[in-house]
């Protein structure tokens, strides 16, 4: 069907309804132009993303995922590339970030973005229920409207379109420049993303807010005796005839051996169970990571990871490690005693039975009632 208007008004009408949906769009473009870029700087700026072995490297986190990913033979495969992977990834997120804000090569920033949206779906938030809730479908959802709406020639850096003839087909030459011009925007959006990331590189290097690295072996070891503890615990917290043959027998303590604060973990009702840590081993470490013994009636099956903290009151108590929001490992931060997830930076108080005190998980990390054998310090899941 033929339109009825002479062509100079449809090329108007048409320029107004381009510019109004590019107008339209630039909250969307605005909104994941600076995230990405935010995400991209601040995974350089993090002194523990890149670091293998911190409890908040990458490396955690994709243990973490390996778990709860229908993706996880992949991601185990590629555990030891992790570190390289998390800076390609941050990488691409500048990248992404600065394409969508300059639109140097805008469409490919936005199909990348849609791919890596997706991805972070399967790996990292596959798991959280229903799907609306994870935060990586609206993002490719807004990716690829990106995508599909191209960013009409507005903030284009340096790269404006050429001007098309007022009617008729493009000048025979277009197709050539068009790729010229991609290969430009590629090669300058390269260029600019690591001029930006050597800056944040450099920002990193200068002044680190948190000290990178495992947990400190210096961290203070005040609250812990240099011995084990012998208490005037309860005789029932671990009765020698259940607990495994590692385990000296719990023997009333001299009353002046230990301060009266170096209680056990938990009141001592039930049997012991596995010996699963030494309260010397605090001396090392404030966090000590277990693993779930085999016996234990817990929410997670045997050999998942946990976590055995000693409170600034002595007390010593453990929990699943297992994030109850996308199944990430969580760690102890010294800085703020609170035991945090690195994925999505959950928080949850070891002190008050690991209730979630900020970010996104739902739940509580399941716990588990351990006592200490005052005789030896060792630590034992109480089951019953
Ligand atoms: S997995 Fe999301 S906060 Fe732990």
């Amino acid at each position: 069907m033929s339109s009825t208007q002479p062509p100079a008004t449809e090329a108007i009408t048409d320029r107004a309804g381009e510019a109004v949906r590019v107008a339209v769009l630039l909250p969307l473009r605005l909104f994941l132009g600076i995230t990405y870029l935010y995400a991209g700087a601040v995974k350089l700026l993090d002194p523990h993303f890149l670091v293998a072995g911190d409890p908040f490297s990458v490396v955690a986190q994709m243990e973490g995922y390996a778990r709860s990913s229908p993706l996880g033979g992949l991601i185990t495969a590629t555990l030891p590339m992790a570190t390289t992977i998390g800076l390609l990834i941050a990488l691409a997120e500048l990248a992404i970030g600065l394409g969508l804000l300059s639109g140097l090569a805008y469409r490919l920033a936005a199909v990348a973005g849609f791919a890596l949206s997706i991805l972070f779906w399967l790996v990292a938030s596959w798991s959280v229920m229903p799907y609306f809730f994870s935060p990586d479908l609206p993002y490719a959802a807004g990716f690829l409207t990106l995508a599909l709406a191209g960013h009409g020639g507005r903030w284009v850096l340096g790269l404006a379109r050429p001007k098309a003839a007022p009617d008729g087909p493009a000048p025979a030459g277009a197709p050539v420049s068009t790729l010229r011009r991609d290969l430009i925007g590629v090669g300058l959006l390269a260029v600019l993303t690591g001029l930006v990331a050597g800056l944040t590189s450099a920002a990193a290097a200068l002044g680190k807010s948190r000290p990178s690295g495992p947990v400190p072996t210096t961290a203070p070891v005040t609250a812990v005796p240099a011995t084990p503890a012998p208490t005037t615990a309860p005789a029932t917290a671990a009765p020698a005839t259940a607990a495994p043959a590692s385990a000296a027998p719990v023997t009333p303590a001299p009353p002046t051996a230990a301060p009266p604060t170096a209680a056990p973990a938990t009141p001592a009702a039930g049997l012991a169970g596995p010996r699963i840590g030494n309260v010397a081993d605090f001396a090392s470490r404030q966090g000590v990571a277990i693993t779930v013994p085999f016996e234990a009636p817990f929410a997670l099956g045997p050999g998942n990871p946990g976590i055995m903290v000693q409170l600034p009151d002595q007390r010593v108590v453990a929990f699943s490690a297992v994030c109850t929001h996308g199944r990430c490992t969580v760690a102890l931060d010294p800085s703020t005693g609170s035991l945090l997830c690195p994925c999505h930076l959950g928080a949850f108080d070891p002190a008050n039975h690991a209730a979630v005190v900020s970010g996104p998980p739902p739940l509580p990390l399941p716990e588990m009632t351990v006592a200490v054998d005052p005789a030896t310090g060792d630590v034992h899941a109480i089951f019953g």
